[in-house]
């Protein structure tokens, strides 16, 4: 059984006596002694067997162009052909269909530092491979600067992964260990960790655990992400571990080696190639799925706290909302509206009428959303319980008994959803909620997380009919829920529902928006929380937010104030707070905090339109650290990891953010370069200020630093009164930050907001690209039949150019109406107001903090386009 026919030429043992050493000694202790090959099969993948493991390296393409994508490796004991369990982040349906783009044939080369050695080219990539032990060496060959000939190649080509050798690949702990040479200067990734950015001398758990008030260091989270780029200033790579077992990274924490390991006997990884961050980033995200288009609501600002206890405390913190002059769009009910927290229960006694309530705000355009945890407590006659205990859908032990442990409920059996079965009964019965108008499920204590922390690693799973235990399916857990509740309550809806969880693997954005946690209320926390969610948004999870305010402890005003304006540029933006704290509503800091945070709500709301487009433009992070940037130029790789910069994010592609502790009112910003501007603007007065550079600005509580790419385009609405994201206005803004460098990037999405499947309904799109050298900028127009934008007229403010400059732009100055699939806009002609103050600006006066309502900036109205005509706007 330890043996394979593969024999090479320079085999050092007779069979029978490595058949023997091997059964005398334990397969662990004889790596060494495998014999081996490595060859290429007819299925255009390189096949290497040893006596003991088997690994095939297979080309795949991601798009239909034939270039080489990604690597693939898959290990898996010789003895076990068909040992494979099932991805849930790469499913072989996916997997198969990448399989279907053609890749470059692999060409089996002469040449090698050892007889063992075989060197494949593959595109533009070599593999050398040593099988006696594994030992493979991928390199990326400079084809501008080589000839064809395969040996100039080779000394064209640069070592971007090589396998460290003489360590042990296999243990009895880890069951594998890949090692790696290190010659990278970063890696960053692993999605929610704490620490810095730069991974490079730390080690990291993946295993996902319920850690209330975790410390700023400390590993592991709430969820698994084995996803990582590492690199140097020129060569980038990505590594995504499919699998889903307690696993280990080390980037050469005391040890000069990176690694890898898993707790099982079969590793599949994915070396993902790239140029840049953005570019391997994006690849990870067609391999592992796109975050999709959440409904518009989910966009605005949530109220959450454990918990709100009744019916009128509920529909009253509505109405505070309204009197505060405060935008909402969703109130979360914690583990307080059940009864005695038994999911798919309302607390009669405290929401005698949950319908009515949900009717009554969903009329002012405000939606509930509802914990669910996955315990289920153990009651006869309680139906939920009954019915999964009926059915079969609890996790058990091996020798058959069901897995008991106390959560919030009491004794609490756990529904195994990792059974196609369980999550079935789960989504279905999501119906009490979507019943009740419910269309926001919030998922939490999903690890799962059990009084006394430890489940068993015994418990069994069924794990789609490979029944595997704890090890393999912890990490697994909570994404499973989120998929039975989305996939469930989007059936029943029919349209698009908001889910949140608090656990979750590699491609849980498809199922569920992450929030960060049990997080506390210090600036330590805050600062960390960016820079987490950058990470996550890097690692395919767009939709991220962090408690503001900090979940445990109360905060200080001024952390909440901070909190609450920096948070305002994330995607997932919630209040939220333990129990027996003080109240903790945006009003209850203060008059001024009051205002301030007013102010950035507002503005989070006016912006919307930007923020909606790019949760829609899903191939590239929404939330960027300054790593991503950091190929595109040296004094950006220099910065990307200093302790300074590294909570600074980049929303979308043109809005950078320079988060502030509360105790600081000045800050010292990096300022990025980016491929198509060398400068940016201070959102508030228009400053500029070129890019890579560092510079000290003003940060008081008022005026959080943020700042706007030079050539950005950024839409804007300013409703006469902002309540929720229903709230309309019959003009667009469409803020033009001037570029010298002539670039401009713009793009505006609209749909209804709460389809599903966004490429079938009606939407529209606004394109917006400007030309360096006529300085021109042109606005394309499409909309699907049916659809009408929220706007009739489009009203151009431009920053960054003297009136002088713009008396030129205005080129077309006659009133017209145009047409676009049946809608018509009114065309206006172009006006200059002349204030003294920018767009942006805050009027602060002590107890008044004002959105300013005349600009300085030209404001040029012009009608939108027709669908086949485009039309331009000139700048000198
Ligand atoms: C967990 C959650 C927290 C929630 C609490 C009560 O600690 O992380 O957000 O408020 O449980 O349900």
């Amino acid at each position: 059984m330890f043996y394979r026919s593969h024999f090479t030429q320079n085999s050092k043992y007779p069979r029978l006596l490595l058949f023997f050493t091997m059964i005398a000694s334990g397969w662990l202790n004889h790596l060494d002694a495998q014999i081996a090959q490595s060859q290429k099969n007819d299925k255009n993948q390189i096949e290497v067997s040893t006596t003991e493991f088997q690994l095939i390296i297979q080309p795949i393409s991601l798009y239909q162009n034939s270039e080489i994508d990604i690597l693939e490796f898959t290990y898996f004991p010789t003895s076990n052909k068909n040992k494979w369990h099932h991805s849930y982040t790469v499913p072989s349906e996916k997997r198969n269909e990448l399989l279907k783009n053609k890749v470059p044939e692999i060409i089996l080369q002469n040449g090698g530092n050892t007889p063992e050695t075989k060197r494949y080219t593959i595109g533009k990539y070599i593999v050398e491979v040593i099988p006696n032990p594994f030992n493979v060496c991928i390199r990326e060959i400079d084809l501008k600067n080589s000839t064809i000939s395969p040996d100039n190649q080779y000394a064209n080509s640069a070592v971007i992964l090589r396998d460290k050798v003489n360590l042990p690949w296999v243990n009895e702990d880890h069951k594998i260990n890949k090692n790696f040479e290190l010659q990278e200067s970063f890696f960053i990734g692993l999605g929610e960790k704490t620490g810095s950015t730069n991974r490079k001398g730390n080690a990291y758990t993946m295993w996902n655990s319920d850690v209330p008030a975790y410390g700023l260091e400390q590993d592991p989270l709430y969820v698994s992400i084995p996803f990582y780029i590492g690199g140097t200033e020129n060569l980038n790579y990505g590594i995504y571990v499919d699998h889903s077992s307690k696993s280990y990274f080390n980037f050469g924490a005391a040890c000069d080696y990176s690694s890898i390991s898993v707790e099982d006997d079969h590793l599949r990884y994915y070396v993902i190639f790239g140029n840049a961050i953005s570019e391997i980033s994006t690849k990870y995200r067609r391999l592992t799925g796109h975050t999709p288009l959440p409904p518009k609501w989910s966009l605005g600002f949530h109220q959450s706290r454990w918990s709100y206890k009744s019916q009128e405390e509920v529909l009253s913190l509505a109405d505070e909302f309204k009197k505060k002059n405060m935008p909402v769009d969703a109130i979360h009910l914690d583990i307080h509206y059940m009864d005695a927290c038994k999911v798919f229960t309302f607390n009669q006694q405290q929401f005698p009428n949950p319908k009515s309530m949900v009717e009554k705000l969903k009329a002012q355009g405000i939606n509930i959303i509802t914990i669910l945890d996955p315990g289920i407590k153990v009651e006869k006659d309680y139906p939920a319980y009954e019915n999964a205990l009926k059915q079969d859908l609890f996790l058990k032990y091996p020798n058959g008994k069901i897995y008991e442990a106390g959560v919030w409920p009491g004794l609490c059996n756990f529904p195994d959803f990792t059974n196609s079965k369980t999550r079935q009964w789960w989504g279905e019965s999501v119906k009490f909620y979507t019943d009740l108008g419910i269309s926001g499920l919030w998922n939490d204590m999903n690890e799962p997380a059990a009084w006394g922390k430890d489940v068993p690693t015994y418990i069994r799973f069924d794990r789609e009919g490979h029944l595997s235990n704890l090890t393999q399916n912890r990490n697994i857990y909570g994404m499973q829920m989120a998929r039975a509740t989305r996939e469930g309550a989007e059936k029943l809806l029919n349209k698009r529902v908001f889910t949140l969880t608090r656990a979750g693997f590699a491609g849980i954005q498809k199922y569920a928006a992450v929030w960060t946690g049990d997080n506390v209320a210090s600036d330590d926390h805050m600062m960390l929380s960016f820079k987490m969610l950058a990470n996550l948004s890097l690692c395919g999870v767009d939709f991220v937010g962090a408690d503001v305010g900090g979940f445990m402890n109360p905060a200080t005003p001024e952390l909440f104030t901070r909190w609450m304006s920096i948070a305002a540029f994330t995607p997932f933006y919630r209040a939220h707070k333990m129990i027996d704290m003080p109240t903790s509503e945006p009003w209850c800091y203060g008059d001024i905090n009051t205002e301030i945070n007013r102010y950035y709500m507002q503005l989070r709301y006016r912006l919307m339109p930007y923020i909606y487009s790019s949760m829609q433009q899903n191939e590239t992070p929404v939330l960027k650290s300054m790593a991503y940037f950091m190929n595109l130029s040296s004094a950006n790789y220099e910065h990307a990891f200093s302790e300074k910069f590294e909570s600074q994010f980049v929303l979308g592609n043109g809005i950078l953010v320079a988060p502030v502790k509360s105790t600081e009112k000045s800050k010292e910003v990096f300022l990025p370069q980016l491929p198509t501007s060398k400068s940016w603007y201070s959102i508030y007065s228009d400053e500029k200020f070129a890019s890579n550079k560092t510079y000290f600005v003003n940060a008081g509580m008022v005026q959080l630093p943020v700042f706007v790419q030079a050539g950005t385009i950024l839409p804007e609405i300013v409703p006469q009164k902002i309540e929720n994201t229903q709230s309309k206005t019959d003009t667009m803004n469409l803020h033009i930050y001037y570029n010298t460098d002539g670039f401009y990037e713009g793009y505006l999405y609209e749909d209804d907001g709460v389809s599903l499947k966004n490429k079938d309904i009606p939407q529209g799109t606004i394109r917006i690209s400007g030309n360096a050298i006529h300085q021109e900028i042109t606005f394309q127009i499409e909309k699907s039949n049916g659809f009408e934008f929220s706007f009739k007229t489009i009203q151009f403010v431009v920053h960054g150019i003297s009136e002088n400059q713009l008396n030129n732009i205005d080129d077309n100055p006659k009133p017209h109406i145009f047409e676009v699939n049946k809608q018509t806009f009114v065309a206006n002609t172009a006006k200059v107001l002349e204030t003294k103050i920018p767009h942006f600006a805050i009027k602060q006066d002590l107890y008044k903090i004002e959105r300013v309502t005349k600009t300085t900036q030209p404001i040029y109205k012009f009608c939108i386009g027709m669908p086949t005509e485009t039309f331009t706007l000139k700048i000198k």
